[in-house]
């Protein structure tokens, strides 16, 4: 397995699947990699903590980093390279254009310019590593509309393959700042998917999860509409963590 630090030092190739991510490797992230793996010749996984997606410097600061860990976890999967650049190498001195999504749903409202530093680190991705196809997480509902929305306004010729959320055995979606909850607030954030998977049976499952959160100081709870697939979504706060969850409605992810 290689690792490039540069983008100089990063080939291009056909056939090749890109997978980003900001490290703290958990099954969630493997199971993006295990799909690349299966569909594409070579794979291509970024490790890059973007600060242009951190609505709260604080946020950014606690964002947890093992890079050992997660080039050791790309090492198993089967990952071809580990494209891990410095801030200075994707936004030098000077840079001045960004990508601005419009329609971000209510994850947008609540994390203003996170989207505008995922679309622009994503698309100098693309550009960068220029894959066939892109891998995102179903976890990050309104990450992979926006994408979607971005990649067909754009036309970037790439395709954006959509995986399941990978979960706990309790049910709770694997998340990098899982880590930050205490065993008390981990048992507490266990009524996010509970709330959403009671609701999708319901008539009115947006009210049905809201009122199944009461315990839980909710952002907001919203449907999101994937481009043939719909999920019910939510984020909610268990302490000082944020935490985010969605559901399939009606669709398919693909
Ligand atoms: P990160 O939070 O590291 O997530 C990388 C990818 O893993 C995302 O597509 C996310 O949806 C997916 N993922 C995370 N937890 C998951 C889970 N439990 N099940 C399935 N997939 C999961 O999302 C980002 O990084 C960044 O915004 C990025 C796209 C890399 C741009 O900086």
């Amino acid at each position: 397995m290689k690792v490039a630090r540069t983008i100089a030092e990063l080939e291009t190739a056909p056939g090749t699947g890109l997978v980003p991510t900001m490290g703290s490797l958990h099954a969630g992230h493997r199971a993006l990699l295990a799909a690349a793996r299966r569909e594409n010749e070579r794979v291509v996984m970024s490790l890059f903590v973007n600060p242009a997606q951190f609505d709260d410097a604080s946020d950014l600061a606690a964002y947890p980093r093992d890079e050992a860990h997660d080039l050791s976890i790309a090492e198993e999967e089967g990952v071809d390279v580990v494209f891990a650049p410095d801030a200075g190498e994707l936004y030098p001195d000077g840079f001045a254009t960004w990508i601005e999504p419009e329609r971000t749903g209510a994850e947008g409202e609540a994390r203003a310019g996170h989207f505008r530093g995922v679309a622009t680190v994503c698309l100098k991705l693309f550009n960068i590593v220029r894959p066939e196809r892109a891998y995102f997480g179903q976890k990050d509902a309104q990450q992979v509309a926006v994408i979607r929305r971005l990649v067909r306004d754009l036309n970037v010729p790439l395709e954006i393959r959509v995986v399941p959320i990978v979960r706990d055995d309790d049910g709770l979606a694997l998340s990098s700042r899982n880590v930050h909850l205490s065993a008390e607030e981990r048992e507490r954030a266990l009524g996010l998917s509970r709330a959403l998977h009671g609701a999708i049976e319901t008539d009115d499952p947006v009210a049905a999860a809201r009122a199944a959160l009461n315990g839980l100081a909710s952002d907001y709870v919203e449907i999101v509409d994937l481009d043939g697939a719909t999920v019910l979504a939510a984020a909610v706060r268990v302490g000082s963590t944020r935490l985010i969850d969605n559901v399939l409605v009606e669709g398919d992810l693909q």
